[in-house]
């Protein structure tokens, strides 16, 4: 969810109550338990070990929650896992770098999830061939086969699947250790990414003054900053209805809705109180960012990308054990055309070689529990 922090100021309390109508405030605009359903488990009554496998799966980190999945079933003991085409983010993700990234991060815990259940998931990357260049293709991403095998290897971060949570909020003054990024580290020790942290004062500085440029180049040009207001969801109404994109939610946020100062439709019409909160959006967060983290790899094929997708998710899982906090802050990342230059700069500050790829980068520290953001019904990915 995004914080109602950035709006505080424009809108005083007093304007809220009258909007709630004497409701109880905290009673008003909760996140709907059937859009977090998920983050219960898949249903007992759930038999096939491919569904609940996927019910898992689809608990993965993605770009703005789009959850481009598709799993064909029709193959007994086997999944075909598509990318689905109609939940891209071309402006700011125009490769689908990203979009594959989330799908690494679905294969990694369903592959866990198999496993936790005593099966071995045996993936064959694009198996009717490579996507286009550049592009998501119609071919599957990968074909997977549940093989029963008593002898596989149970994950022991599997434990924090249901827990892991993308965390927004200001991070506590507690730092990030060294035996910490060392545990972040070690939870990708097996896959072909580089890890890489700090929690220097220069370094940080230079850090959220690149995140920041990035920052403001993604919400000054319009067709990325709608991109993404394309997908608020403003109150729980809306985020029921789509369980996706990004939610906004709670008293704030309904009384600023429904007294008709922040719909989708008027930020989508150029509003300028919309524009200017999402600009600010990120200056308490980096203010409040004890360190960073960033995972690269030597080449940027889709299989270098879900690899990264894989390590990323274990990082997350890693950061839930150890009580750490992260969000993924991708703008400097991004490769239209606006964004070149400070991806460059940016590389350079974190020290990868020009010719790798700085596949995610994110912030780490210390915060309170966010709550779980929404899932579609896994009905809705899956073609049976
Ligand atoms: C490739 C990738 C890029 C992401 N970039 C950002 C980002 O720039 N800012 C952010 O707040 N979250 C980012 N996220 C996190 C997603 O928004 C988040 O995973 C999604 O909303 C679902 O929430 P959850 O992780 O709590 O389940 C990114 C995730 C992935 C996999």
């Amino acid at each position: 969810m995004v914080t109602r922090r950035a709006f505080i100021g424009i809108l005083g309390t007093s304007a809220v109550v009258v909007a709630a109508g004497g409701v109880a405030l905290s009673q008003v605009d909760q996140m709907p338990p059937q859009a977090v359903e998920a983050w219960n488990g898949p249903a007992p009554n759930l038999r096939d070990p491919r569904v609940r496998a996927l019910s898992y799966a689809l608990l993965a980190p993605n770009p703005h929650n789009r959850q481009p999945w598709i799993a064909d079933l029709r193959e007994a003991n086997a999944i075909t896992f598509f990318c689905d085409r109609t939940r891209l983010l071309p402006e700011t993700d125009p490769y689908s770098r990203q979009i594959t990234i989330g799908c690494g991060a679905f294969l990694e815990l369903l592959r866990m999830a198999a496993a936790e259940q005593g099966y071995r998931a045996e993936i064959v990357a694009f198996p009717s061939g490579d996507w286009p260049a550049g592009a998501v293709g119609d071919q599957p991403i990968c074909r997977v086969v549940f093989v029963a095998d008593p002898s596989v290897v149970r994950d022991p971060l599997f434990a924090q699947v249901l827990k892991r949570r993308t965390n927004r909020a200001t991070y506590d003054d507690l730092p990030v250790t060294a035996a910490d990024a060392d545990g972040l580290h070690g939870a990708v020790a097996d896959l072909p990414v580089t890890f890489g942290w700090t929690n220097a004062p220069s370094r940080m500085q230079q850090l959220r003054a690149i995140a920041k440029k990035a920052w403001d180049i993604e919400m000054g040009k319009d067709a990325t900053y709608f991109e993404s207001v394309r997908v608020y969801r403003i109150t729980a109404d809306e985020i029921l209805r789509h369980r996706d994109g990004l939610s906004f939610h709670g008293p704030f946020f309904w009384a600023m809705n429904r007294l008709g100062l922040f719909t989708r439709e008027k930020a989508l019409a150029g509003d300028q109180l919309a524009r200017r909160q999402a600009f600010d959006f990120i200056n308490p967060e980096l203010a409040h960012t004890p360190a960073f983290a960033w995972l690269s790899t030597a080449g940027n094929d889709r299989r270098a990308q879900l690899a990264a997708g894989a390590a990323y998710v274990r990082t997350n899982l890693k950061a839930t054990a150890l009580g750490l906090a992260i969000q993924p802050l991708s703008q400097a990342l991004q490769e239209f055309p606006e964004m070149l230059p400070v991806l460059a700069e940016h590389k350079r500050a974190v020290g990868v070689a020009e010719s790798a790829t700085v596949q995610m980068f994110f912030r780490a520290g210390h915060a309170s529990p966010a709550e779980p953001s929404p899932r579609r019904a896994l009905d809705d990915i899956i073609r049976a």
